[in-house]
């Protein structure tokens, strides 16, 4: 599903560096594209979510709009605790295929393709694109390189060999189950229709857990995030923790735009969550017409997987 979305109204300039004279688009974590100010020759990104909406705009109407709109409506009436956990207790068994990082690279070269009739570039070179700009600007960093290249394979959920999950269980922001729905969140409202809401168990602000708990210790609504944390996780990465929470959290939006949810963060947490600030300038990525070439850079990711990484993983 591309998106095409009205020029934004710019909130924050964020700094990435002017890589983008020669960039028509952004894209978005889901593909989503968003034309790019012709006015500006660097990035620029907006208050936005995962989706690529402006918060401020968020009441315009517009197809585009209704169908975002339409996807938080599902998202936020299907994610409750329980089925959260059963998620995770489903796709936690690594039972459904094994393969190497870069085949799963592959893969998700098919999955994206063919919901994203827009992008005539294969989808390895956007993750390649995303990965090259944190190695031109943070170069000693190579495990940033990789969470680069790594952190949106768990999207092969959307694969029928994953069990063809729907958008809502897949992409998207994310935000805690067991606790009250923060009103940072977009679409706040369609959380009533939510079973979990009127729970007086997890309808307070801290609800199950305790302050400072850690995030670890939270419930994070499904999708592609968390599913991609436990592949490497369960695969025994040596990635570090700020790599697992980079790829773990950064959808979730709510906590690391609008600064929500952050009493159920740990001092761990608060250290690691200036990479995800960091990294997120990144996962704006470009779709330039500068093709990268996958042949040339790819020896440098093959030897970054192989530093951190089995050879095959269980997914
Ligand atoms: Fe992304
Ligand atoms: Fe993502």
């Amino acid at each position: 599903m591309t998106i095409l979305i009205d020029q934004p109204e710019m909130g924050s300039q964020l700094d990435v560096e002017k890589t983008a004279s020669a960039i028509d688009d952004l894209v978005l974590d889901g593909g989503f594209v968003m034309p790019k100010s012709a006015a500006d020759d660097g990035f620029m990104a907006p208050n936005i979510n995962s989706f690529g909406n402006n918060f401020r705009d968020y009441h315009a109407e517009s197809e585009r709009q209704k169908t975002v709109e339409e996807f938080y409506r599902l998202q936020h009436i299907n994610q409750t605790y329980d089925f959260v956990k059963r998620m995770r207790e489903e796709y936690g068994k690594m039972d459904k295929v094994e393969m190497s990082i870069w085949e799963c690279c592959e893969l998700l070269n098919d999955v994206v393709d063919d919901s994203d009739p827009d992008l005539d570039e294969p989808q390895i070179e956007h993750l390649l694109q995303t990965a090259e700009a944190i190695r031109k600007d943070y170069p000693d960093e190579d495990w940033l390189h990789l969470t680069g290249l790594i952190h949106d394979l768990g999207k092969v959920l959307l694969h029928p060999s994953f069990g063809g999950l729907p958008q809502w269980a897949v992409v998207g922001d994310t935000f805690p189950l067991g606790c009250a729905f923060d009103e940072a969140n977009v679409h706040h409202k369609y959380f009533k229709e939510n079973p979990d809401y009127d729970n007086p168990a997890y309808n307070t602000k801290c609800g199950i857990y305790s302050e400072g708990c850690g995030l670890d210790n939270a419930l994070i609504s499904w999708g592609h995030d968390d599913y991609m944390y436990l592949v490497a996780k369960e695969n025994r990465t040596t990635l570090p923790s700020a790599a697992l929470f980079v790829i773990r959290y950064h959808s979730f939006y709510p906590l690391h735009r609008a600064g929500a949810y952050t009493h159920l963060m740990n001092e761990e947490d608060k250290e690691n969550l200036k990479w995800l600030h960091i990294f997120n300038k990144y996962d704006l990525y470009s779709k330039s017409k500068v093709r990268i070439d996958v042949e040339k850079v790819k020896p440098y990711y093959l030897s970054l997987i192989e530093k951190y990484f089995p050879e095959k993983l269980r997914w």
